[in-house]
Formats: C-alpha cells, structure tokens, sequence
C-alpha cells in the first residue's frame, strides 16, 4: 500500500528493453518482416575519434603553413597496371549504385570528384552516361550481381573493382525495392521494371582465392593489362582478406569497415555483422608488410569518415587512401534540414532519414522519382562537393604538418595516442599518457 506521501522511486526504462527495442518490437509484430533501410550502423562503435594526434613539440619540428609544402597526392594501381590512378587527394569517392541513386547524384559525385582531382566509383547496376561523361576517373564496379556488367564498359572506365564484401553487410547482398525499378534502370539491369531485386551475396563463377585470381586474369586480359584492378571486402577478417587478395593479384585493397553505409539491407545485418575500421585497418597493413606489399599495393579504406582527421588518423595507421559514401551523398544535399517538413510527411526527419529503399527521397538523391529526381542540380552539387572535399583535404594537412609531414602519407601510428583502452587495443596505438597498448599483436 502506497500514500500520496510515500516518496517513488521515477519509473526506470530497461536498457535492455529500450523505447527503440520496444517499438521494433512492436513492428516486426505488425508486419512479419524484418526492418530495411538505408544507411551505416547506428550505434556507437570505437572510432577514429577515439584517436588522437600529439602534434609537433621540443622533440618533433613542424611545418609552416604558408611557405613548405605538404603533399597529398597519391597513385594507385603502381603493382601491374599500365595506367595506374593518379589522385590530387587521398579522398575517393566510393561505389553507390544507379538505381539506389538517381541520374543526377551520379553526376553530382562524379562532377564534385572531378573538380577536386579525384575518383568516383560506379555501383550496382552498371555506368551511366552522365557518370561517365562527368568523371575524369572511373572505377568500375565488378559485382556479384552482374547487374549492369558490360564488357565495354570495363573498357570505358579507368579502373576495376572487384567487389566481394561491403562494410555494411559482410557475407550479405543489396537490395532494390520495386519502387527504384524504373524502365532505365531495369533495362541497365536485365530484370524487370517495377518488382523487388536482390542483389546476390557471392560471384556467381568462383568460391574462393584461386577462382578470384583467375578472375583478375581475365579481367587484365579484357582490358590489356591497362587498368588497376582493385579487391573490395567488408572489414571481416582483414589480415586473411588482405593477404588473399594480394595473393590473387590485386593491384589495391578496398578495406570498407561496418559503419559503412548502403543503399538498402536488413537493419539486423548494418547493425550487427563486420567489424569497425579502427579495427581492420592495422590487421591489413600487417597482412601487407608479412607480404613486403606495403605502398606497393595500395589500401583504400572506408566506412563512418566525415572530416580531415579521420582522413589523416586512417593514412596515419598505414592506409593509403579513404573513401567516403555517406559523407558526399550529405555534401550533394542528403538529409538537409530544408526539407524537414517533407522528411516528417515521411515519418521521419533531417539527419534520421534512413528510407532511402522507398525511393520518395526529398533531396532527389536516393530516388528515381523524375519530379524529385530534377530537384537536386549536378553543377550545384558537384560544387559542393569539390568544396567539401577541399575542406577534408586542407584538414588532413593541417594536421600532418602540425606532425612535422612533407606528405600526408607520412604520417605514422607513433603520431597517435588513443583515447579509449578499445581503441588503442584495435589501433594498436598507446593509451594517452602512457606506452602502453592492451592486448596482443596477432590476428
Ligand atoms: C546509397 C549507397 C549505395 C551504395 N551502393 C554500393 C554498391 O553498389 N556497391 C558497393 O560496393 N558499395 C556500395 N555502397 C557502399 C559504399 O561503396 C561504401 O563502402 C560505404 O558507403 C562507405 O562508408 P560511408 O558511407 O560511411 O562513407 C553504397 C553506399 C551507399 C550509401
């Protein structure tokens, strides 16, 4: 029995059983199926901002801004290629398919891309014109799907990625919701318009290393030895990954960790499988220093960088280069607060927006809708993203001339200290304040 009086305790929510949990809960109940979206993991995982540089000082010498260069250009492709990729910016832009993007956003990366010296990358479902038409360099994507895979245009692009993984999903394939399927974009993929696709988890020609180093073969063949071929992976067991991609003869590795976005999966698998890239990029870099491959074959790497310093932490712990998804889509306008009222229509908000498969994206970049599609303009766009790839850039210089870097690739894990036990144990990079680093070398 309780008085008015009696002083109560505040009503506690379960951690375990948070409003978040309930609510899927409830729709799962609802429905019957499991949630789809758009987008990276959500929750918090060890990350580059966990990390820290500790900048020149008595035993370090800096650099001055306004007179002594830093460089920040870089080649990939240096193993076997004719024509290897030459970049201004260690900043590439990564592989988003048509269909999960429209016309125009291709454009806009590949404008954007273009302007600051850099790469983008093709995706799912095959190369458009005006990507093509707006990219000086082109990665051609080799996808499990096959979905828009055309002899030709491995030969119109200036390089090819061979994707076996995605941060996002390691061991899982993409989805495209019927509402995407337009008549172009079904007619780029041999399927019908209008009915759901699923884009498969494994080449459908090898189950493994040696099939993949046949495949590299035919590839350099079709495209007389001219162009890198690169390896994708989700951030999975990167040492093993690495080292086999290496053996296969990849000419890079593109390691994308689970904070990696996607254009449509399964909530479960974004939240719950594969590793943070904190965590993959020194397993990788070891797999290439075992294999005496370091700089010579080179490691992009992906998934959750938004700024310069992640850009300067990853080439500090031995990358070469980053890619980014997430970051250029909100560059060209993705989940801009100036739509919010069209984004709460929607169920949700600026910044939250995740429905990207529903195809009815306000911004006109996750849609194939032509009336939304024709609000997003690729010159503005592309502009905003040479901007902001800039800014990245000046940020990442910043920081390794503060280190006492004539290049941004040398700077090196003793520039770093963690501020986190979890990730001075995934970098392998000291606690702050002490020499020391939990847990062992080895993976
Ligand atoms: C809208 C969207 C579409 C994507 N489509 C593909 C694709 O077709 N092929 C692929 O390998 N990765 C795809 N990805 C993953 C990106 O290539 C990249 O690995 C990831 O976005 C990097 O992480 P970030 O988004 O945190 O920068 C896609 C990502 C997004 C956001």
């Amino acid at each position: 029995m309780s008085d008015q009086h009696t002083p109560r305790t505040m009503p506690r929510q379960s951690w375990t059983f948070s409003n978040e949990i309930n609510s899927e809960i409830r729709r799962a109940a609802a429905t019957g199926i499991y949630d789809i979206r758009g987008g990276g993991a959500k929750r918090r995982v060890p990350h580059f901002d966990d990390l820290l540089f500790l900048g020149a000082s008595v035993s370090r010498y800096p650099l001055e801004g306004y007179r002594e260069k830093c460089e920040t250009s870089v080649t990939l492709g240096t193993r076997f290629a004719k024509k290897p990729i030459e970049l201004k910016i260690p900043i590439t832009i990564a592989g988003m398919s048509f269909g999960a993007l429209s016309a125009n956003a291709k454009e806009a990366l590949g404008r954007g891309a273009t302007l600051a010296g850099t790469s983008t990358t093709t995706g799912d479902g095959g190369m458009t014109d005006e990507e093509r038409g707006h990219s000086e360099m082109l990665v051609y994507q080799y996808l499990p799907s096959r979905y828009g895979m055309n002899p030709d245009d491995l030969r119109r692009a200036d390089a090819i990625e061979i994707v076996v993984g995605q941060g996002a999903k390691p061991g899982g394939g993409g989805m495209l919701l019927g509402q995407k399927i337009t008549e172009r974009v079904a007619g780029m993929r041999d399927l019908p318009v209008g009915i759901d696709q699923r884009s498969s988890c494994r080449h459908p020609d090898w189950t493994g290393p040696d099939d993949l180093e046949i495949k590299i073969l035919e590839l350099r063949e079709i495209t007389g030895w001219e162009k890198p071929i690169y390896v994708k992976v989700g951030g999975s067991r990167p040492y093993y990954d690495t080292a086999l991609a290496i053996k296969a003869g990849a000419d890079v590795v593109v390691l994308d960790g689970m904070q990696g976005g996607t254009a449509a999966t399964q909530d479960v698998f974004i939240e719950h499988v594969g590793q943070p890239i904190l965590a993959c990029i020194r397993p990788a870099v070891q797999a290439l220093q075992d294999l005496g491959m370091h700089r010579k074959v080179q490691l992009v790497v992906s998934g959750g960088i938004r700024t310069g310093a992640d850009v300067a932490k990853a080439l500090a712990l031995g990358a070469d280069a980053v890619s980014i998804g997430t970051a250029a889509l909100i560059a060209i306008g993705d989940n801009d607060p100036k739509w919010e009222a069209e984004y709460q229509e929607l169920g949700s908000t600026a910044g939250a927006y995740d429905d990207w498969h529903e195809g009815r994206d306000p911004a006109g970049i996750t849609t194939q809708d032509p009336e939304l599609m024709a609000r997003l303009d690729p010159v503005e766009a592309g502009r905003r993203l040479r901007n902001y790839l800039n800014v990245m850039t000046l940020e990442c210089q910043t920081i390794a001339r503060a280190c006492g870097k004539n290049h941004v690739h040398n700077l090196e894990p003793e520039d770093l200290c963690a501020l986190t036990m979890e990730a001075a144990a995934m970098a392998q990079i000291p606690l702050a304040g002490t020499d020391w680093y939990p847990g062992k070398k080895g993976f």
